[in-house]
């Protein structure tokens, strides 16, 4: 099984054997895997490699530990590319998943400060805010407070942003949703955050800000998102030269 003649170290073997078991599905999502003492009478190693192998891939996030119960194999992570600007209910579908949203509050509000500038908003212009959970096959995976001028997109309802606000803005007004700029940052999560995602505060989250622009340049929303960092994971092609 290991080869105690490599210069790779033990711990390090046996997380490369499990992750390769996770990968084959021997160990399924959200199943258990075997005890730390199941696991060091397997590869024949002291408990203390098992448990630094344990704890590197909890780290790593293919593990989860659950006080009293056992440790976990992890779901994986969704891979999101950072190259196009898709909404939530496209890249749902694309994978084959179910998206819906809840609505957490659906107002009409004078912007606020950052707000109003990078919607490049007059005085007197109103934004509409709206705060929602989105789901992936019934699992929270973000949530997301959009902020999009009401004279751009007079009328929306609350009945009009349970599903793609993205559809709605294109098929609605005729407009064309062209390109945005995009910040991703790391915090942890606070009460309310883990309390609507569904883990447990102070877990990482991705703060995603997204400023978007129409054809012609008409900024028409500012969204500031947090993704499960437990859930998500972003990835880019990158080019030398
Ligand atoms: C993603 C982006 C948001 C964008 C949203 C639109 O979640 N992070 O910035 O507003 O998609 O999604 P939908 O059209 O499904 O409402």
């Amino acid at each position: 099984m290991l080869d105690k003649k490599s210069p790779l170290p033990m711990y390090y073997q046996i997380e490369e054997d499990i992750k390769q078991k996770i990968d084959s599905a021997i160990y399924s999502e959200r199943e258990t895997i075997p005890s730390e003492r199941e696991l060091s009478e397997q590869y024949e190693v002291s408990r203390m490699t098992v448990r630094q192998a344990v704890t590197n891939l909890v780290n790593e996030g293919y593990l989860y530990r659950e006080k009293g119960k056992g440790t976990f194999v992890a779901e994986k992570k969704i891979e999101q590319p950072l190259q196009g600007m898709t909404s939530f209910t496209e890249d749902m579908k694309q994978r084959g998943m179910n998206s819906s949203s809840k609505l957490l509050d659906f107002t009409i509000i004078p912007p606020p400060a950052d707000i109003k500038r990078k919607l490049s908003l007059e005085e007197e212009r109103q934004v509409y805010e709206i705060h929602r959970i989105r789901y992936a096959d019934h699992q929270p995976m973000a949530v997301e407070r959009t902020f999009i001028p009401v004279a751009l997109v007079p009328g929306m309802q609350e009945k009009d942003v349970y599903g793609s606000i993205y559809e709605y803005i294109e098929k609605n007004h005729d407009y064309t949703i062209h390109k945005a700029t995009q910040m991703i940052e790391a915090t942890i999560a606070d009460e309310e955050q883990a309390e609507l995602l569904d883990i447990v505060p102070a877990a990482a989250i991705l703060h995603i800000e997204r400023t978007s622009l129409l054809q012609d340049g008409t900024p028409f929303e500012v969204v500031k998102s947090s993704y499960r960092a437990d859930r998500y994971k972003f990835i880019s092609e990158i080019h030398r030269s």
